[in-house]
């Protein structure tokens, strides 16, 4: 692979996070020498990233996502490639990054560059901008992974209702607005009585208490009540969804809020055929990345999508950040370089 060769005077502003002697991880904005970014065959100028948990879990040292400290947390960035050494793409072209190691273990979006692998990259999809395409992130492509998931399985909008659970997190706002554009009938399941109102503007038809999926009874099969379910919470929450979805339905799990744990009889899946897909956005192949961000932008954007962002400054992540390891956001945080 050929290196791109930088500038060594050259600084760039970053978020990095590092560990004291404490063992305690704080974050602040760092100027750094653009030739200490990792080796990569594009290097882009990052205009705008977004949050997501796993942004919240890296800034506070979570050692799963991230292993080595100073590092820079941000796992989606869009921006203009500056240099590149591969003929796919151009200085002047936007690209998006979402997933793979980026903001993992390779320094991420919260700075005013990213140097990756050409094979990280897309070109900026048609009728999303830059801007638009971060508000999507990494959690408006996991909710279109499993609506993805769910027309694959034939779900039709007159198939019947799609719940959402963790609905007015990232991943479960995104899935109500793009699923409700898309024509579905859609259940939101929320723990914030105050987020009802938010979620009946992104077009939830019904808003149901988080309790309501969190069944108590063990009964190895509830009444049916979705045809489809995307679950963010995992642990009894999902085996309530999979316990109460109905015959031929699918459920598509990508996180694990509450837990990682599922405990669930097979009858939902031998009696009603349900059938469970797991939602893993990071490692999607090339070939199914471009046709999500394709559907993305021809079927699923929704007219709402500024109103669900919050506009915020590098300097105002670590509070955002810290925030969603709350559970006290809503909606999606968008940060502008
Ligand atoms: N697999 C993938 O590719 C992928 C990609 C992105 C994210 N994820 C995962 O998906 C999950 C959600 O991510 P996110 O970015 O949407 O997080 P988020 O913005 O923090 O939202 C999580 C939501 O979960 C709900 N919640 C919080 N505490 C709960 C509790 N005790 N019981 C039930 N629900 C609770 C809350 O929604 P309500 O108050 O509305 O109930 C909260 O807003 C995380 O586990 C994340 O790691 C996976």
């Amino acid at each position: 692979m050929a290196e791109l060769r930088n500038s060594d005077s050259q600084y760039y502003k970053a978020l990095v996070v590092e560990e004291s002697p404490e063992g305690k991880f704080i974050s602040s904005i760092r100027e750094l020498p653009l030739a200490g970014l990792p080796q990569g065959e594009l290097l882009i100028k990052v205009k705008y990233s977004g949050l997501n948990y796993k942004d919240a879990l890296s800034a506070s040292g979570h050692k799963g996502i991230t292993r080595r400290f100073p590092h820079t947390p941000g796992i989606d960035a869009a921006g203009i490639v500056v240099e590149s050494v591969v003929p796919e793409f151009a200085p002047g072209d936007e690209v998006i990054v979402n997933g793979y190691d980026l903001g993992m273990n390779t320094s991420g979006g919260f700075a005013e560059f990213i140097r990756v692998p050409a094979r990280w990259a897309v070109h900026r999809p048609a009728n999303l901008s830059l801007k638009e395409c971060m508000i999507v992130g990494t959690s408006g492509f996991t909710a279109a992974s499993a609506i993805y998931e769910f027309m694959k399985h034939g779900i039709a909008p007159e198939s019947g209702k799609i719940l959402v659970t963790g609905a007015s997190g990232a991943v479960g706002s995104m899935a109500v607005a793009m699923l409700s554009t898309a024509g579905y009938k859609v259940v939101a399941s929320s723990g914030k009585t105050d987020a009802v109102e938010f979620l009946k503007l992104l077009g939830a038809e019904e808003v149901i208490d988080r309790k309501d999926v969190d069944d108590q009874s063990g009964r190895p099969l509830l009444p049916g009540r979705w045809v489809a379910a995307l679950d963010t919470v995992g642990g009894n929450t999902l085996s309530t969804v999979i316990r109460s979805t109905a015959d031929r339905g699918i459920v598509a799990n990508c996180g694990m809020i509450v837990s990682d744990k599922l405990e669930v009889s097979v009858f939902p899946f031998i009696l009603r055929a349900v059938r469970l897909v797991g939602i893993g956005s990071a490692e999607t192949p090339m070939h199914t990345r471009l046709e999500l961000w394709d559907l993305i932008g021809s079927r699923l954007k929704f007219p709402e999508m500024e109103k669900i962002a919050q506009c915020i400054s590098l300097e105002e992540v670590p509070e955002a950040l810290s925030a969603m390891l709350k559970s006290a956001a809503t909606g999606k945080f968008v940060v502008k370089i």
